[in-house]
This record gives C-alpha cells, structure tokens and sequence, in this order.
C-alpha cells in the first residue's frame, strides 16, 4: 500500500519523539557501562593498520545497541563500525548509524574525549542526531526541525564569522600527508590563511563543536558514516553546512571527504580550496 500523505508525517513525529527518547535512555545505559570499564583492562586489538584501535569495549557497546535496536524496532536496520548491525544498502525505511566510541585513540590514552555517536535516518533523512560526550556526561542531540541543544540548553550558538583569515578549523594531521589524490599544498595554503587550528580526535566531538560555534568549522579527508551521522543532524539544526569537499551532499552509506562550518565560509572555503583538493 501507498504512504498516504499526512498520516504518515503526524505518526512520524510522534514515533520520532518517542525513539529519540528510547535512544537517549540507551545511551545513558552505554555510557555508565563504560565509564565503570575505564579503570579495569581492556583487550586492544588493531584493524586495518597498527594506529587503528578497537577495544573490547568498543565491541560490547555497538551489540549492546544492535541488541536494543533488534528487540525493540525488529523492522530498523543498523549501520555500525564494529559489524554487530546489518548489512545496509539503503537507507529505505529506518537506519540507526551508530559509532559506539568515536575517537578509540582518546578513549584508550587520554581517558576522555570520545564520544557515543547515533544518527537515525528514516528514507535517507536524519531524523535524529545524539553525540554523547562520555566522560564529562553532556549529550548534544538534535531531531530534524525541532533545535540542537546541548543537555537542556538550545544551541544557537554556530560561528557567524565571514573571513576566512579570522577563522578556526579543526582537522587533524592525515591531511599533511600527500597521496594519490590528496593535494597537500592545498592544506598548507588554507593552513597560512587561517587564524589556527585545533584538534580533539573524534569527529562527532569537533562536528558538535562547529555547531556550538568553538570552532568556524572542521574538514576531515576520509571520514565514515558513523563518524559523521548523528553530528550531520545536530549541525543542519543550527544552519551550519556538511558536505564532500567538492561540495556533493554526503551519502550516508559511503566513506569520502567532510567539509563543515557556516554556510558563508563554507561556501568560500570549498571554491578557494577545497573543491581542488581531491582529484
Ligand atoms: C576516528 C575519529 C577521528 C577521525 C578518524 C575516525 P574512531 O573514529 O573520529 O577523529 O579522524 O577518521 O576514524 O576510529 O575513533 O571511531
Ligand atoms: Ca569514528
Ligand atoms: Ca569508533
């Protein structure tokens, strides 16, 4: 049977509230489970290069949320960096993407500065953005059209700033290093134009930065859906902009490039540089 317009977005919104409201709870549940793992041990192992961790604890947070989702919603899909979710080639119907500890090289040496990340997308739209920052217990969350807010507090707060040269950006080092389609040069000329950089190491914590206007913006040169999901959702709330350096739309089942900051610098960061950048 065909949607029947109207009846379908009124049930919508009520169902949305109402998963935002399940997903916050489990998130809450994830975080306290690993906030009481952090002082014990835990099993590190790499994956597709030495530098890239994943923990045991990685690994039981996304089953959790598989588990949850699964039981709760048998007819949502989720789309997850540890392989506990579903095989996803389309976002038809619902989609949760989660990345259950963005920013594993914080949470194994720094003890903080990762993030529980989830977006849930609903016929390819975020519908739900939560970035859950662990340690220091403050949950960004946004649903499509109703604010961002930090905790209780609404964000309002993205960067006005017009200049590119008064401007600063977070991205980390993988964009010093050249390779077959990266141009460095690039980076090093937007890097001289700029007032400073910054780094925090897990993308959905420097994307919810944007949206709370600390930083002008943050480029990534390959990022995953996951790191990016939720703090797509959280962004487009407060008018910030996210898309591929040649300034495509980012499709949510595919790795590539994140530019994001408010739409006027946005705008000029991508013609000046960033739409060069990758071949
Ligand atoms: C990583 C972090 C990091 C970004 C990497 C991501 P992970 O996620 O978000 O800041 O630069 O590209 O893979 O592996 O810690 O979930
Ligand atoms: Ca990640
Ligand atoms: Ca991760």
């Amino acid at each position: 049977m065909g949607k029947i317009e109207g009846e379908w977005k009124e049930m919508d919104k009520k169902l949305r509230a109402s998963i935002r409201l399940q997903a916050e709870e489990w998130i809450f549940e994830a975080g306290e489970m690993i906030r009481n793992k952090m002082s014990n041990p835990f099993i590190i192992d790499t994956k597709t290069n030495k530098n890239d961790l994943v923990t045991e604890v990685d690994k039981k947070t996304e089953k959790f949320f598989a588990e949850k989702v699964k039981e709760t919603y048998p007819s949502h899909l989720l789309l997850g960096e540890e392989g506990y979710g579903d095989k996803v080639n389309n976002l038809d119907g619902t989609t949760w993407i989660i990345d259950p500890i963005d920013g594993t090289t914080n949470f194994v040496h720094l003890k903080k500065d990762f993030a529980i990340s989830i977006g849930i997308y609903h016929d390819g739209i975020g519908e739900i953005g939560l970035v859950y920052d662990v340690m220091n217990d403050i949950i960004y969350s946004a649903t499509k059209g109703g604010g961002a807010y930090k905790n209780k507090k609404k964000l309002s707060l993205l960067s006005k700033e017009k200049t590119i040269n008064k401007s600063i950006f977070s991205f980390n080092h993988d964009l010093l290093i050249d390779d077959d389609h990266f141009d460095r040069n690039i980076i090093e000329s937007f890097v001289r134009e700029i007032r400073d950089t910054r780094t925090i190491g897990s993308a959905a914590l420097e994307i919810v930065n944007v949206a709370e206007g600390n930083f002008d913006g943050y480029v990534s040169k390959v990022l995953s859906p996951w790191d990016v999901a939720a703090g797509y959702v959280i962004l487009n709330e407060v008018g910030g902009v996210i898309t591929r350096s040649n300034g495509e739309e980012v499709n949510m089942l595919e790795k590539g490039t994140i530019i994001s900051s408010n739409a006027i610098l946005h705008e000029k960061i991508i013609d000046n540089y960033f739409k060069k950048w990758c071949s």
